[in-house]
């Protein structure tokens, strides 16, 4: 099997065999196929889309990338949820403590930063000496004791997603149902678990643009988990402005803090608890998702929530006192405002490139070797409807180094539109698909 000959054929709109996408997946994740024939395979993939046969076999060949983990030794219905991605999407750091407090077991396997959306192991590392690299053991540890992890895919799990992610995240290749199912399905699959609930972002910010785009994307996780015995539920939620007020490594992370003690944006808060509910339900912990909100929000109120994150930070080598003291985090050293040259309403935000400009201020990768700096970011001061006088503050920016303030800058400056009507509201969850 020649590896040019599977570029060429996806290329032309061909279909390949389950065993050569076995071969294709088998020969990356050890390195015999080169970065440059994988990423032409993706792009082939991109534009030519997967049957639904390709898709089985792709989604099954990176589950077996590497072990599927088996935890039915330890007591309790096993959940996660995960998201398709956003602009300051940080509900996970929220969920996992609260679910965990409620007495389910999370194992998470997440990623990191992806083309313009962020991602929980970025911001999760911006916690001084946290390991998101945890061994098979030691995730297996912390999630007895704690009744939740939080991991990266790794040399055992997941492998293939591993590499994968990181080359599609440099070469445009993110946003395609088929490849989005199959990186995230292939490592939830991995993890073990008896339910998922996925969210499903779409808007301006949001890889799927289209609500019909992120419905057809639901349908396939959802089709492709129920096929694999597991509860599936998918929630399209609202991305067409930033989640919550800010979008940065640490940054994010001092918000979720916030919203573990009840506090910070409304939307944030809402959506956590959403999608905590469903877990409760699909985790049999609650009878309904009235009772898994309930649930959730005692969770908070009590502050086990608060206190379970300290728990994981600890037991997975962080500093746990950023919990109370959030100055704890890196912090950037310099800021500035965006402002508004005009009064009206926010009638429209690119959210999209309010990601970008977050990466070019070093918060993102564009070369697989980037470092990432968890000090900067993007504070958002206006939501859309918001009326804003001239001059009025609508972002701020958090950076460390000038080299590329005035792109960051001009970027945020270019992704409000401020007009004379605002834009009609739009609900924080769009639709429910599965469950
Ligand atoms: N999240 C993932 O894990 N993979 C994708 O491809 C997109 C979002």
């Amino acid at each position: 099997m020649r590896v040019v000959d599977l570029i060429r054929r996806k290329r032309d709109a061909g279909e390949l065999t389950p065993e050569e996408i076995k071969f294709l997946i088998e020969g990356y994740t050890h390195n015999t196929i080169p970065d440059y024939q994988m990423a032409a395979w993706l792009m082939a993939a991109w534009i030519r889309g997967l049957t639904p046969a390709e898709l089985a076999a792709l989604t099954d060949a990176m589950l077996h990338s590497g072990k599927v983990l088996d935890w039915s030794d330890l007591p309790g219905r096993k959940v996660d949820k995960h998201s398709t991605g956003g602009v300051g999407d940080k509900t996970s750091l929220v969920i996992a403590p609260i679910v965990a407090a409620g007495g389910l077991r999370v194992p998470m396997i997440s990623g990191r930063g992806l083309g313009h959306t962020g991602g929980t192991l970025d911001k999760l590392e911006s916690i001084a000496g946290f390991n998101v690299n945890l061994s098979l053991a030691e995730f297996r540890r912390v999630l007895a004791k704690c009744g939740c992890a939080l991991i990266g895919q790794t040399e055992e799990i997941a492998p293939a997603d591993k590499k994968i992610y990181a080359l599609r995240d440099v070469t445009a290749t993110v946003d395609n149902p088929f490849l989005i199912c199959a990186s995230i399905m292939s490592k939830k699959l991995a993890e073990g678990i008896d339910a998922l609930v996925l969210d499903v972002k779409t808007g301006s910010g949001a890889f799927m643009k289209r609500i019909e785009d992120a419905e057809y994307l639901a349908g396939l996780m959802v089709e492709t988990g129920k096929r694999m015995g597991k509860k599936m539920v998918a929630l399209i939620t609202d991305m067409d402005q930033p989640l919550g007020r800010t979008a940065g490594n640490a940054m994010e992370i001092a918000e979720c803090v916030e919203a573990l003690q009840g506090k910070g944006p409304a939307d944030l808060r809402e959506l956590s608890i959403e999608l905590s509910a469903w877990m409760f339900f699909l985790g049999e912990r609650t009878a309904s998702v009235a009772d898994g909100r309930k649930l959730a929000e005692e969770m908070i109120a009590s502050g086990r929530a608060r206190d379970k994150f300290r728990e994981i930070i600890r037991e997975q080598g962080g500093d746990e006192r950023i919990v109370d003291d959030p100055q704890r985090l890196p912090q950037a050293r310099s800021k500035l405002d965006v402002t508004s040259q005009t009064a009206g309403l926010v009638a429209g935000i690119d959210c999209e490139r309010l990601g970008v400009a977050c990466g070019v201020l070093g918060g993102g990768r564009e070369k697989k070797e980037d470092t990432i700096d968890p000090a900067v970011g993007l504070e958002f001061h206006r939501r859309l409807g918001d009326r804003v006088e001239r001059s009025a503050t609508l972002a701020t920016l958090h950076y460390n180094s000038g080299a590329r303030l005035a792109e960051a800058r001009q970027l945020v400056e270019s992704s409000y539109r401020i007009g004379h009507a605002a834009p009609p509201p739009r609900p924080l969850v769009h639709k429910v698909i599965g469950g």
